[in-house]
Parts: structure tokens; sequence; C-alpha cells
């Protein structure tokens, strides 16, 4: 579809720009907060590059002011940050700690101060590890009603304020590495595991959005979902099978529950057949029904190209988590399909291919299968940044990868994608879970690495004034 003229950005675009608590709060011990799986996991030696964690992370607990002084300096719009779970409820259940619900609403009255709307995350991974001692998290039907608790608990002090909110962020991803690849924590490799824990998960969302419509009426709520459309490598019948199967495991076993309240057919009947199919209990699917988002949460960085697999084939593959282009490995399901490099697209120096055209091809896709409004709430470019000797950071190919998807988007919007903003990942750099300090994402560089916290000052990268610009022009100049 080639448009003449493409539409405007709508007046009311949501122009923002997105963290997680983990990545950037630090204090991990401070003010009552007790510990996460994550801040368990990353003690585990091997675990995270270099051996990284969140202690300290940028420090934006303390600092928090002065990022929000920075985004409003930017003229950002929007602001989607998590709540740490363990900080409200240290043990994941019980006695609220009223120091980790202060941190938040100074932080969303920070940002209202601003005209900069929160957009509040519910869950970006970091549960509390009480409740994976006590239950194992989302292997726990018990699951289901803690966190809804602690969702209601934030209903209940920040919807009077907070009007967009994301439930589950990325629960295809992190769920894929605590389950599959055992590089999150539970740390498990076992797909039947896999799949019951997604089942929970799914019910835990349906019930907070239920809860979500008593307590904030007049709020927006969707889970964010880590979209990589699938591409079939040729157009050979049998790649096309795996690409559907990709589409399908992928992608749609997700879209479809969050969407439809109902899991695909296709990969459930294989599912059965394997041994791997989730428990299925009297009510689920009466309460997944009632689990209907607002809008469609995407957080896309890549499209991923799929061919044929034998049933001796490819399963798993090394993940690049060190910059070192090219040292990613095909990954797959044997008898079903197997990742491959797209031949006509560049990769950043983490093996990520840059599609821009992916992202339009996701959003209609969405669009078409769903009727939902969409809300990109991540996309952004992991790269090496430099500090030159007159102390700038000179990102032009953070501004090419930005530049370039805002521009499909709004060639999405004219095909009729109701696309109600856009978050880029991230506002300032932060802690990436499994690569470190080292592969930057934001607007504003923080003076850290891996080996030192060094001073944590904010640097304004060139980004940061394309952004700038792009806001205030309402997207007309890219
Ligand atoms: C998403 C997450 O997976 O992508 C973020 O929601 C994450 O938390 C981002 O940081 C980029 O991934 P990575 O692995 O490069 O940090």
């Amino acid at each position: 579809m080639i448009h003449q003229q493409p539409d405007a950005f709508p007046e009311t675009f949501l122009w923002g720009s997105a963290s997680a608590a983990y990545q950037v709060e630090g204090a991990w011990n401070q003010d009552g907060k007790g510990p996460s799986v994550w801040d368990v996991f990353t003690k585990i030696p091997g675990k995270t590059f270099k051996g990284t964690n969140g202690d300290i992370a940028v420090d934006h607990y303390h600092r928090y002011k002065e990022d929000v002084a920075l985004m409003a300096e930017m003229g950002l719009k929007a602001y989607r940050f998590s709540v740490s779970w363990p900080r409200i409820f240290p043990n994941g259940k019980g006695e609220i700690n009223e120091a980790g619900l202060a941190f938040y609403d100074d932080l969303i009255n920070e940002l209202i101060s601003h005209n900069i709307e929160p957009v509040l995350t519910l869950y970006h991974w970091d549960m509390p590890q009480a409740l994976m001692d006590e239950y194992g998290g989302f292997e726990s039907r018990r699951m289901i009603e803690d966190f809804n608790q602690y969702c209601v608990a934030l209903y209940k002090r920040f919807g009077d304020r907070v009007k967009y909110w994301v439930s589950l962020n990325e629960q295809n991803y992190n769920f894929n590495h605590g389950f599959i690849t055992a590089m999150h924590p539970p740390g498990v490799k076992d797909r039947k595991r896999f799949y019951e824990a997604n089942h929970i998960a799914f019910l835990a969302n349906a019930k907070v959005i239920e809860s979500f419509r008593k307590y904030v009426p007049d709020g927006k709520i969707g889970p964010s979902f880590a979209y990589s459309p699938a591409y079939p490598l040729t157009s050979h019948p049998e790649d096309i099978t795996a690409f559907e199967n990709a589409e399908e495991f992928m992608n749609n076993w997700w879209l479809d529950m969050y969407c439809w309240g109902t899991y695909p057919q296709i990969p459930f009947r294989y599912l059965e057949e394997k041994g791997w199919a989730p428990t299925i209990e009297p009510g689920d699917m009466e309460l997944l029904a009632k689990g209907k988002p607002d809008f469609v949460g995407v957080n896309y960085y890549q499209t991923i190209t799929y061919e044929r697999n034998p049933l001796d084939g490819v399963s798993e593959g090394e993940m690049n988590t060190t910059g070192q282009k090219g040292s990613n490995q095909e990954t797959g399901m044997p008898g079903l399909f197997k990742t491959k490099k797209n031949p006509n697209l560049e990769t950043s120096n983490w093996d990520w291919t840059i599609d821009p055209t992916g992202l339009r091809i996701g959003l209609r896709r969405i669009t078409s299968r769903y009727q939902l409004p969409v809300f990109i709430t991540e996309n952004g470019l992991g790269e090496f940044d430099k500090v030159e000797k007159d102390g700038s950071i000179q990102d032009e190919y953070r501004i090419d990868y930005l530049r370039s998807h805002l521009e499909q988007c709004r060639q999405a919007i004219s095909d009729g994608v109701d696309l109600i903003g856009y978050c880029s990942w991230s506002f300032t750099d932060l802690l990436s879970w499994l690569n470190g300090y080292q592969k930057r994402y934001g607007f504003v560089y923080i003076n850290r690495d891996e080996e030192n916290e060094n001073d944590l000052r904010r640097i304004k990268k060139k980004s940061f004034y394309w952004y700038q610009n792009v806001i205030k022009t309402n997207g007309e100049n890219l």
C-alpha cells in the first residue's frame, strides 16, 4: 500500500519513553523493599553479563526528580515505568510497605506536574522472591489472588491519577527464558511447566483486568507483548508452513488469549499430543474471557525469519549477550520451525534484525486480527555508545533506527491502524537484564559501566535533541 501523502500523527498521540523498575531504580534493599527474584538470580555466578545486577542500576530511585526534569525539557508526553512489587509488598502479600507506595506517589505527582502522562506497568518481571520460595510464583494458582491483591492496592492508590496501565510486560519473552532457555528466573528447562505457568499468568492477567474495571473504570489497560512478527525464509511451501507454525506458537498463542480469551486450535492440539498442554480447570475459560484489553501493548524490536526444521533438527542455540556480532545461533522447535538470518536485513551488534517495515507489518496484523487500538510500549536500539572528547554522544545510528520506525508508524496509521502512542526504549540508559550496562538504549547517557558506578552523571545524547524536535512538531519533522 503506497500512500501519496501519509496521514499525520493524531494530536493526542502519546510521545513517550519507557523503563522498568529493576533496570533503573537501584535502592534494592532500601525503605523496606523485599528481595525480588532478580535480586537473587543476578547474584548466582554466571547468570548475567560480567555478573551485573540492579543493586544500584542508574539510581533513579534517588534521582527521579532530575530524570523527570530531563523528560520535561525534552517535552515528553508520556513516561512508562514499572512498579516493583516487592517495594509495595516485601513478602509479596500481607502488609503494605507505605514507603514503597510513597515513592511511586512522588514519581507520579512529579510527572503530572510536568504534564507527562504516567503509564504504569504492574509487572515487569521483578516478582517478590518470597512468593517464588513459598509456592514457585506463576507455577501455582495462588499467584492469581496475590497478584490481584497487589494490583488492587495500586488501583486504589493511583487510579485517580494514572489513566494508562500495562498489566504483564512480555510474558512471552520472560517465560520463554524462565522455562525454556533457563536464562531468567526460575531458570528451568521444561516445556510442560512453561505452558502450565503461562496459563496461570493468563488467568492472573485476566483477573487483574477484571478488577481494573471496578476500581479504575475510566482507565485503559492492556498487556505488553514482545512481538516479533514471523517471516518465511523462502516461498517453498514447507517454509511457509514453518512460518505459520511460528506465528501460531510464538505470537497467536499469547495474542489470541489476551484479545479473545481462547487458545489457537492448531498449537493446542500439538501440545496435547506432546503432553505439554496446560491444565484447564472449570471456570478458567470464563475468567479468561473477562481479560479483554483496551489496547494491545507492543514491544517491537525485530522480525524473525523461519524455515522448516526436521524432527531431528535444531532446538537450542546460544544467544548473543556480549555484543560480538555474529555470535547468535539458530534456535527452533524440531518438526515445526527454526530461525534463520534474513538475508535482506542488517543486524545490530547483538544480532537483532533491524526491520522498520516489520513494525508496520506487525501493527497491521494485530489490527486485522483483533481490531483493537495499539500502543507501542517499547521500541529502540541497544548499541555501544561513545563519549567524544568534547563530552557529546553522537548516536546517529539510534536516530536512524527510531526515525525509520516512526516513519513506518505513520504509514501504519495511514493504513488504518489505531495507534495511540509510542514509547521508545528507553529514556535513560539502564541495566540490560542479560547484557550488562554496555548495551545502551537511552536518549540520556549514564556515566557508569559494568565495573564502576562512576558518578552516574546524566549526559544528553544527540538523539535527545532529535526526539525533542519530533515531539515539538508532532512527528512532522522526523
Ligand atoms: C524487552 C524488555 O525485552 O526488551 C526490556 O521489556 C528490555 O526490559 C528490552 O531491556 C531490551 O532487551 P535487552 O535484552 O536488550 O535489554
